[in-house]
């Protein structure tokens, strides 16, 4: 297998689907998308996947408390997610859900082998329940007094005042922070994967230490050395069970032959990562044995990383190779772990604002890519906690990307249009030898490669030093005014042209979108790391300079921050680390003076009991959706209402749902209502959806019906 034809199933953790994205989650995926560009850049095949984390008590509750379905509220929270991700230039092959007929059939595939392996064991255990909520309620959700220094409301893992970590029956006074009832212990059979068995601890202590049989490591050193702290050394036997089911109420998947019995959200998170590609596989052709069946993954030599932070290491590290190993599937080539990323020196905080969120950023009229270069800047492969020096940003920024970067195209383009016909001429070959330099390339394709980018861009920002001595002395401004110096001229702004379109071959891992606007400037095809070889030639026709990149300014980033603050008081579960539970973000309070003003959507006129019996409206099933091609609204449904053949309905609703996450949903449709010709097929009734005329609340809402509803049944 030679380096250049690598094919590498690349995943980024699963976002939970109960809180937005914001710029701490950005970090690992802005650093696994900028190593998945840089691997194609190279010629490498890469599958790149995520999906939503859907399952779990948080997500049941916000629902709940949002008076929606769990499937509405992870429905809406893909989209926004998803289109989070493509506004960073976070390009994943496909984004789906963990809530997937497919992550179903692997869970329960996985589930059903690791039984036959003898891996799964069942036990009581005794637990807190809520008696009121009728549920067995997670540490999180449990608060009381701290069993050390009596603080009130803490947590039932640990004392926020204190610092001491506990478990939640040490509690004084507990009470549950769902409906605040005092808890009682219940106790009710677990199904446990068995972590402790002597094979699962022996596999582990070699899987965490040892290399792939190519000699490359599977996880940072300090990553291997936790490990060996956690399984503990031979005949020390530190693993403990993990108890993999949970007691209904619970939104996930319920375990096969075990009624009222899911699997833990963290068991069907990670498979999630192989349901992502089995969905993205069928569509392309791709066969997922190569992948994930161990003898075939071996002789096609494929590769699967996974992009995680150090959070999540405990997971990826231990529970998901046994599950894998003992299921007998391949298990992971690498794990990248980043750290956690703080704000100006601190962890983010709400109160302060600088809790950023992913959308709130783009709002602000924020480049991406700034972001995206400054992450990169910093980050290396060591899993250290970057800060996000805000001054610091912003003097970065401007000085990096725009003051060496894009000013030497900017200081040398117009000349070539306007006086060479936008033509180059040949270039001066000893001023562009540092930037085709074997040495150097190798240099920052090592780095990359090595997800040590902050080593590769300093690599690059030398080069730009270079390019703008190298314009500073050539001086074009005064060579064109002088009529002997044509030639000159024309050479020195060809030179520094291709300086800046090797810088940015270089940039482009980072800087995809800005990559793309150069690609069009010089009228060339995507950049690919070969391009490196050699410069444009003399006779090459460019495009009319468009200006590429504008500063920050730090008001800007004053105003984000402004918007970001937020009072406290209204989370109510504790953000979670590496548990059973999601961020529960608190519900935004903006500044008066900064709310859209309220659009009044005038009162439609009052109508009697007879004029609304005359609209039929039906509980109908999605039996299919899919995208409608040339139209930027649509959706194509099938609803089934009961009728010999479903009806086809067209919705105006693709900016808030995927198809794929509507099938099988129930919801509410006019079945009455004149069939309408459409540019794309007939359209036999509408489905209804609720929108904020103010457009306070982003999005269209579609209705679900409670539980027990069928197709067909009349609405009135
Ligand atoms: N749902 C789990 C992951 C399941 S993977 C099978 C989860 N979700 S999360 O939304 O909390 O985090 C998603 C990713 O973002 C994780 O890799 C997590 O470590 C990372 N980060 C979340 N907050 C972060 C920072 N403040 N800084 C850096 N990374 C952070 O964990
Ligand atoms: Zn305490």
């Amino acid at each position: 297998m030679t380096a250049s034809s690598r094919k590498i199933f690349v995943t980024n953790a699963l976002p939970y689907a109960n809180g937005d994205i914001h710029l701490g989650h950005l970090v690992g995926y802005i650093q696994a998308d900028v190593w998945v560009r840089f691997q194609r850049m190279c010629g490498n095949t890469v599958h790149y996947v995520c999906a939503d984390d859907t399952h779990g008590t948080p997500v049941m509750l916000r629902a709940e408390k949002e008076g929606m379905s769990p499937e509405t509220l992870i429905n809406r929270v893909h989209g926004e997610h998803l289109r989070d991700f493509t506004d960073f230039g976070v390009a994943f092959d496909n984004y789906h859900s963990t809530h997937s007929p497919e992550n179903r059939a692997y869970a329960e595939d996985i589930y059903k082998k690791l039984r036959e392996a003898g891996m799964i064991e069942t036990r009581s255990i005794e637990q807190f329940y809520d008696p009121v909520k009728q549920m067995f309620l997670p540490d999180r959700f449990i608060k009381g007094e701290c069993p050390k220094c009596g603080a009130k409301d803490q947590y039932g893992d640990s004392c926020e005042v204190c610092g001491a970590a506990y478990t939640p029956t040490e509690l004084k006074n507990p009470y549950s922070a769902v409906s605040g009832a005092t808890p009682e212990m219940r106790s009710s059979e677990h199904y446990f994967f068995r972590l402790s068995d002597e094979k699962a601890v022996a596999f582990l202590r070699e899987w965490t230490q040892a290399t792939n049989a190519d000699g490359s490591r599977r996880m940072p050193p300090e990553a291997s050395n936790k490990m060996r702290e956690w399984i503990g050394e031979v005949g020390e036997n530190k693993l403990s069970d993990w108890d993999i089911s949970r007691d209904a109420p619970y939104f996930g998947f319920e375990i096969p032959g075990a009624p009222g019995k899911f699997f833990y959200v963290w068991l069907d998170a990670p498979i999630g990562y192989l349901a992502s590609f089995l969905n993205y596989a069928g569509r392309v052709g791709i066969d997922v044995a190569d992948f994930i069946d161990p003898e075939k993954a071996a002789a096609a030599g494929t590769e699967m990383v996974h992009f995680i932070g150090k959070d999540i290491l405990y997971f990826h590290a231990l529970f998901w190779p046994a599950m894998l190993k003992f299921a007998g599937y391949r298990t992971p080539n690498f794990l990248n772990v980043n750290g956690f990323l703080t704000v100006d020196g601190a962890k983010m905080s709400k109160s302060r604002g600088t809790f950023i969120t992913a959308r709130s950023f783009l709002d602000h009229k924020l480049n991406p890519e700034w972001l995206r270069y400054y992450f990169a800047a910093k980050l290396n492969s060591n899993i250290e906690d970057l800060d996000l020096s805000l001054d610091d940003f912003v003097a970065k920024v401007n000085s990096d990307l725009v003051g060496k970067f894009i000013n030497i195209a900017s200081r040398c383009a117009g000349f070539i249009t306007k006086r060479f016909e936008g033509k180059l001429a040949a270039s001066d070959a000893a001023a562009l030898d540092a930037f085709h330099a074997p040495e150097t390339l190798a240099a920052v394709s090592r780095a990359y490669n090595n997800r040590d980018y902050s080593t590769a861009l300093r690599e690059v920002m030398r080069l730009a030093d270079l390019a703008n001595v190298y314009v500073n002395d050539q001086k074009p401004w005064e060579l064109a005014k002088d009529p002997a110096q044509v030639e000159r001229l024309h050479q020195a702004c060809s030179t520094a042209l291709n300086q800046f379109r090797a810088l940015t071959i270089l940039l482009k891992p980072v800087l995809p979108a800005l990559a793309a606007q150069v690609e069009a400037f010089f009228g060339v095809s995507p950049f690919i790391w070969n391009d490196l070889d050699k410069p444009l030639p003399a006779g090459h026709a460019i495009q009319q300079y468009a200006h590429l990149m504008t500063r920050i300014e730090r008001k800007q980033i004053d105003a984000l921050v402004e918007a970001n603050k937020q009072t406290l008081g209204t989370v109510e579960a504790k953000p979670a680390e590496a548990a059973d539970t999601a961020k529960t973000t608190a519900k935004k309070t903006e500044a008066p003076a900064k709310k859209a003003p309220v659009e009044e959507e005038a009162a439609p006129a009052e109508i009697s009991i007879d004029d609304f019996s005359k609209v039929d409206l039906r509980i109908a099933k999605i039996v299919a959706a899919e995208h409608v091609e040339g139209a930027a609204k649509l959706i194509k449904l099938q609803l089934d209402i009961g009728e010999e053949r479903p009806r086809q309905v067209f919705a105006g609703i693709k900016s808030a749902y995927d198809p794929a996450l509507l099938v099988g949903r129930l919801t509410v449709m006019v079945a009455n209502l004149a069939p309408r010709k459409m540019k794309f097929g007939l359209s036999e009734g509408m489905v209804l959806a609720a929108s904020d005329a103010s457009g306070e609340v982003p999005g269209l809402f579609i209705l679900s019906p409670d539980a027990g509803a069928t197709p067909g049944m009349r609405v009135k």
